[in-house]
């Protein structure tokens, strides 16, 4: 029988456990497929003798996660830590300096320090894999890098956070407001104790990011993601969208413009009758365009111990049966330097929610803010009285320039018939 292809495990909580879960009970499969066994050798947490649902007893154990990636008998190091910086960083670059193939599951380690952990890996001349980071058990990395590697992407989009995703579908299913879901995703598991990762759309950004580079080949630029999350939406705002035929979605969305790279992630509102609109609770999609193959739709879990730990675990079978691609589909000192394209320059449709006084003129004011920038309309809904003489009143507009609509909804804002913040939804053709 060939060597086992030997494996050291930092990190033992959903998708370690997992992961661990995984190589046992498929071990026979895994073998048949690779033509060799897996052997896990070593493994490294915070607290030994916490109960994680699977035997941790016949691997050798190692406080010190950063010490094992080095010096464990390992051809493989599985970072399951998680964090950009820190523990996770110095565990992925003491295993790629000491020639140790890594796999991961960190998105916020691979948007953040890719480009450099690329390099680090191909001086050394191992692998960096890190399938499970983005979109959790749906193959997109390697679809991406190997699928459509004949194809020129053209753009690259979708529901990259099943914590938003369930959050808004339930919203939508039961009228309830944003706060209120919430608190029961994090009773339930869905959501974390501290949220904001998910729901201000960061932990999107961070898979957006990494998508953004093996689409267009360039270097991972996190920081030119613009990020909005998704506490501003109101029942309200999935009422209308409803009303008017649409969907609201957190998307991640990146396309080549002017020479750039534009790169958003924020609540879009998305016609009923698309795919991407019916992917509902905490199931991730990603829509990737090619020039030869146009639209492939890849839809399933993006999070949990089983789906994340399928990825982990493909990556480590590419391992076993030496297929290597470089890490972002290009050699990373080929990676290109692209500029980031601001919001500004974005086109779109909008949809623009106010809560008005009910006097006359109030309408007028607004329509007089939108002319002045050539923002024309499409739908206006306005209708009913309330007893404190506040009415919502609900705009489309035609395609317009981002930075004319922010001009036109800072003067609407500053009338003194306006009386909370313009809420604003792009409306994405798609
Ligand atoms: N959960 C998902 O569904 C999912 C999906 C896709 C990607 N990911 C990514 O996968 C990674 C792991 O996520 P997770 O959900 O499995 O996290 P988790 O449940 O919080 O587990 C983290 C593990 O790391 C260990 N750890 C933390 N600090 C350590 C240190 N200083 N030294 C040694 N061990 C340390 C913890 O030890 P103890 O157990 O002893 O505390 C725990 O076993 C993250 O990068 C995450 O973004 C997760």
């Amino acid at each position: 029988m060939t060597e086992p292809l030997k494996i050291a495990i930092a990190g033992l909580g959903t998708v370690g456990a997992g992961t661990l879960d995984l190589l046992t009970r498929n071990s026979d499969l895994l073998t048949r497929r690779c033509g060799r066994p897996f052997a896990v050798t070593a493994v490294s947490a915070r607290d030994r003798r916490r109960d994680r649902g699977v035997s941790i007893a016949e691997y050798e154990w190692h406080d010190d996660p950063v010490g094992m990636a080095a010096g464990a008998d390992a051809d493989v190091v599985v970072e399951l830590i998680g964090g950009s910086d820190g523990v996770a960083k110095a565990v992925v670059e003491r295993a790629l300096a000491a020639g140790r193939h890594v796999v991961t599951a960190n998105k916020a380690l691979m948007a953040i320090h890719g480009t450099d952990l690329a390099q680090a890996a191909e001086t050394a001349g191992v692998s960096l894999a890190y399938e499970a980071a983005v979109a959790g058990g749906i193959p997109i990395v390697k679809a991406m890098r190997e699928g459509l590697a004949a194809n020129s992407i053209v753009r690259v989009y979708g529901i990259l956070n099943g914590t938003c995703n369930y959050i808004l579908s339930d919203m939508r299913e039961s009228g309830r407001a944003f706060e209120e879901v919430l608190a029961e995703a994090q009773a339930l598991g869905y959501a974390e104790a501290d949220p904001a990762f998910d729901v201000d759309g960061v932990d999107a950004a961070h898979k957006l990011a990494i998508l953004t580079s093996i689409a267009f080949g360039c270097e991972v630029d996190f920081d030119g993601v613009h990020c909005e999350g998704i506490r501003h939406v109101s029942p309200d705002d999935i009422a209308y969208a409803d009303e008017l035929g649409y969907r609201i979605k957190l998307l991640g969305i990146a396309s080549m413009k002017d020479g750039g790279i534009e790169q958003r992630v924020h609540p879009c509102m998305v016609r009923r009758e698309l795919p991407i609109a019916h992917v509902e609770g905490v199931l991730n999609a990603v829509v990737a365009t090619g020039n030869f193959v146009e639209d492939t739709v890849y839809e399933g879990r993006g999070a949990g111990a089983g789906p994340t730990a399928s990825a982990v675990v493909a990556d480590i079978v590419d391992i076993a049966c030496g297929r290597s691609i470089p890490t972002f589909a290009v050699p990373a000192a080929d990676l290109r330097q692209l500029p980031a394209v601001p919001l500004d320059r974005h086109r779109g449709e909008y949809y623009v929610r106010l809560r008005v006084l009910d006097v006359p003129g109030v309408i007028a004011d607004v329509a007089a803010a939108l002319r002045d920038e050539r923002i024309s309309m499409e739908a206006m809904i306005q209708r009913g009285h309330s007893p404190d003489n506040i009415v919502p009143v609900v705009l489309i507009t035609h395609e317009t320039e981002e930075v004319a609509m922010m001009r036109a909804l800072a003067r609407i804002d500053a009338l003194d018939t306006v009386v909370e913040p313009p809420r604003m939804i792009r409306i994405e053709a798609l």
